[in-house]
Order: C-alpha cells, then sequence, then structure tokens
C-alpha cells in the first residue's frame, strides 16, 4: 500500500486522487487513456438512459455506452466509479442499476446539476431525497455516492448527512469551496481562519462523525491543494480543470506531489491527514 491509498466506502483505492465526472472522461478513448496513465479509480461521464445532446455539460451517448466500458475495465482491475443523471426517479435507478450490473464498483449520483435539481429536485425536501436513495439503494449493490450541489449550506450539512447514513450512501462528493487567499501551513497543517467548517467537505466531514466518506472536487490541481483538501476531511479528491489544460498526466503529478508532500512531513499515510487541520 502507498502513501496515498486509501479506502473509500470501503473500497480499496491505489490513490485518492481521481478525475472529476466528464471533463476527458466522456468517450472511450478518454477514459481508456485515463485508466492506462493511473491506478487510481476511473470516475465516468454523468449519462443518462437514452444519451443528451444538451445541455452541453451533459452531453453524453447514454448508459449502455458506459454499462458497455465498465464491464471492459471493470475485469482489468480498474476501479470503475460511474455517475448517473436522470429527469425522474425511474431514470436515476435503471442508470444505476445498469451501471451496477457492468460491475461499477462506486456509483455516484450527479444530484448537484441544474438538470437534476429542476427536475427531480432531489434537494427540494428530506422526503424527496429519501424516497430517491432509497429506490436506488434497493436496486444497485455498489457502494452509492451522492454529488451534492454547491448550494447546499453548511448548516444543512447535518440533516442530509443523517439521510445519507439512513439510506445507505457511503460517500458525498462536496465541493472543496475554501474561502479565496486561505492562510495555510502544510507542514504543521494550520489554517489562519476563524474556527468551524472551511468548506462544503469540510462541513460534510465534520457532521459524518467517521460514517460518510467525503471527496472533495473544485480547484485541485496540485499536490498542495490535494494535500489541503484531505487536512479538511477529503479521503478523496477529484480533478476536473487541470486535466482538461494538461491532460491525463496531471492525475498522476498531484498524486506524486501528494505523495512527496506526505513524506516530507513524516507521514506514512494520507490516512493520518484527513480532517486533522488546526486553527492557528
Ligand atoms: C467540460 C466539463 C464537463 C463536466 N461534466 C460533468 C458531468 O458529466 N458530471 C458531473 O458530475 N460533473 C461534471 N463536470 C463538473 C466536474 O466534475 C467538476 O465538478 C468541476 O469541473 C469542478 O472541478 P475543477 O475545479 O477541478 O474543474 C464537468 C465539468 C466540465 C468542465
Amino acid at each position: 500500500m502507498g502513501r496515498t491509498s486509501i479506502t473509500l466506502g470501503g473500497v480499496p483505492l491505489n490513490s485518492t486522487v481521481t478525475n472529476a465526472s466528464g471533463p476527458r472522461s466522456a468517450t472511450r478513448e478518454e477514459l481508456l487513456e485515463l485508466s492506462a496513465a493511473h491506478p487510481g479509480a476511473v470516475v465516468f461521464k454523468s449519462c443518462n438512459p437514452g444519451g443528451l445532446e444538451s445541455p452541453d455539460n451533459l452531453k453524453n451517448p447514454g448508459v449502455d455506452y458506459y454499462a458497455a466500458l465498465a464491464r471492459e475495465l471493470a475485469p482489468k482491475n480498474t476501479v470503475v466509479w460511474g455517475s448517473v443523471v436522470g429527469v425522474t426517479e425511474d431514470e436515476i435507478v435503471e442508470v444505476a442499476r445498469k451501471l451496477d450490473e457492468a460491475g461499477a464498483k462506486i456509483i455516484e449520483l450527479n444530484l448537484a446539476d441544474d438538470f437534476v435539481a429542476n427536475s427531480v429536485g432531489p434537494f427540494k425536501s428530506k422526503d424527496r431525497l429519501k424516497g430517491l436513495l432509497k429506490r436506488v439503494r434497493e436496486k444497485v449493490k455498489a457502494v452509492l455516492a451522492v454529488k451534492v450541489p454547491p448550494s447546499v449550506k453548511r448548516e444543512d450539512a447535518g440533516a442530509i448527512a443523517a439521510i445519507f447514513k439512513e439510506a445507505g450512501v457511503k460517500v458525498a462528493v462536496c465541493a472543496n469551496d475554501l474561502p479565496k487567499g486561505l492562510e495555510f501551513d502544510l507542514a504543521k497543517g494550520t489554517v489562519k481562519a476563524p474556527q468551524g467548517a472551511l468548506s462544503q467537505t469540510h462541513a460534510f466531514y465534520l457532521v459524518g462523525a467517521g460514517a460518510l466518506d467525503v471527496v472533495a472536487v473544485g480547484g485541485v490541481g496540485s499536490g498542495s491543494e490535494a494535500y489541503l483538501a484531505h487536512l479538511t476531511g477529503a479521503k478523496a479528491v477529484q480533478v476536473g480543470s487541470a486535466l482538461i489544460k494538461e491532460g491525463v498526466g496531471a492525475i498522476g503529478r498531484i498524486d506524486r506531489e501528494l505523495d512527496q508532500l506526505l513524506e516530507q512531513y513524516g507521514k506514512s499515510s494520507v490516512s493520518e491527514i484527513i480532517g486533522q487541520v488546526k486553527f492557528a
């Protein structure tokens, strides 16, 4: 086990660093390239039952395309991490079930996109969220993750995390929305900020009480940004924009930088720093 390996929702990952759903992860070529370049998990583009031409950010060829890819990659020891969208609960259940049957180990319900918010509206009420998650849970064996809308308020994290736990959702994919210009010292593991949740990721980590694993997405493009996300509670990080700019090499580079920082600060595993941020 390397310094940056981790168990997420019970699934062993060779690295805490993965791609974010969407950027360079929409086509077979891109996904094969990602899986060849990095031994960590591979997160698929969000997909729906029949494919979408719009909105542009959710353009996809449909779940059958990704299920075929999951069947191709899963036997090669790639941890397949699917992502689901839909305009009805039935669609979300159907897509999750197909990815599950095809061998995805982690299934992320992308409830963060307006496309889902404006149709299914899972965060419009607690009962709606509970109902949807329960239906998916009943049909899917894989570890369930939910991508949380960045608009979910920090003070609602406790109630939502309680619903996730009750519904058997093991992973929350949260915004890494740390304050701009935050001063930090990685060697000491400190930040200069008033005590409290520093980001949506940190808020969900604090209320999760160890029962919920949190993945940080947003603004991770270097080993130090990954390190800071881990200090504030992330068990894994997803990389989007850096992947677009730099290509698949970005994931391995961030993993190596994180590994070097851990070594430099005398940590034998990334687990030692998760959620350990201190307020200077
Ligand atoms: C071109 C593009 C396509 C995206 N497609 C999806 C998607 O299909 N599903 C999803 O959950 N997020 C999608 N996202 C959002 C990313 O997963 C991620 O949350 C966002 O880019 C923030 O991370 P970053 O700051 O590292 O870019 C997309 C983002 C971009 C730029």
